[in-house]
């Protein structure tokens, strides 16, 4: 997981064996202790928007962003001040 101060969750990743399994939640919980008063926000794949969803997030704008040739859907996430 990754993360910067002005609120903006960069990655996030469960390795596949270990998915489901309450991994990411209990680092999003580390994280947003230490962002704590920061407006959060994310750029998800469609992968993790149900993810962020559960966390609270809200869609504030579905983007297209080409990686390698492909186009690729992602989610703006945010989370308002705790
Ligand atoms: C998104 C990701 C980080 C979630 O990790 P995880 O450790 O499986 O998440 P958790 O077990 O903490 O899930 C917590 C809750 O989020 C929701 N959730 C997580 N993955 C979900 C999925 N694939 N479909 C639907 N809901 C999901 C569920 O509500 C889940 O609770 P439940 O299992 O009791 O139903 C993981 O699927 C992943 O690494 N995906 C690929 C990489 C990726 O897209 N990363 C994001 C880049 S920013």
């Amino acid at each position: 997981m990754a993360y910067a101060g002005n609120g903006h969750i960069d990655l996030l990743y469960t390795a596949p064996g270990l998915q489901r399994s309450g991994v990411a939640t209990r680092l999003y919980q580390q994280a947003e202790k230490q962002l704590r008063g920061q407006a959060l926000f994310t750029e998800a794949s469609l992968v993790a928007k149900p993810f962020f969803l559960r966390q609270g997030f809200q869609v504030a704008e579905v983007q297209w962003v080409e990686r390698q040739g492909v186009v690729l859907q992602r989610f703006l996430m945010r989370k308002p001040v705790l």
